[in-house]
């Protein structure tokens, strides 16, 4: 993950736009971003499952991963790390604040030019 320095913080949603252990879509600086809310915590993970480019946003989400719905990978939330097959590159995770019931999300600068 990059250091704080080198991201842009952009806001993605209202913390409440997210139910418990939902995923929503959202775009950052033209960024497709997957937002789940788990019971403690926000995780923005790439909207893209790494096996055939489906929006990991509608996947079910379950014990701090989420599964892809076409093929039923499963994802870490907290690393992207691929958990099952078919798919078997991890997906790029990015960090998350919350503030005054907002969600942010960090995009590395080199994405947002
Ligand atoms: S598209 Fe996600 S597992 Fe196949």
């Amino acid at each position: 993950m990059n250091p704080p320095h080198d991201l842009t913080w952009i806001r993605a949603a209202a913390l409440d736009e997210i139910d418990d252990d939902g995923a929503i879509a959202a775009s950052c600086a033209g960024i497709p971003v997957c937002l789940v809310r788990t019971a403690d915590q926000v995780y923005a993970l790439i909207d893209r499952c790494s096996h055939e480019n489906v929006p990991l946003s509608a996947g079910e989400v379950e014990d701090g991963t989420i599964e892809c719905y076409l093929h039923g990978s499963r994802f870490a939330l907290a690393t992207g790390a691929v958990l099952g097959p078919p798919a078997v590159k991890d997906v790029q995770t990015f960090a998350v604040r919350t503030e005054a019931g907002d969600v942010y999300v960090g995009i590395p600068r080199t994405a947002t030019g």
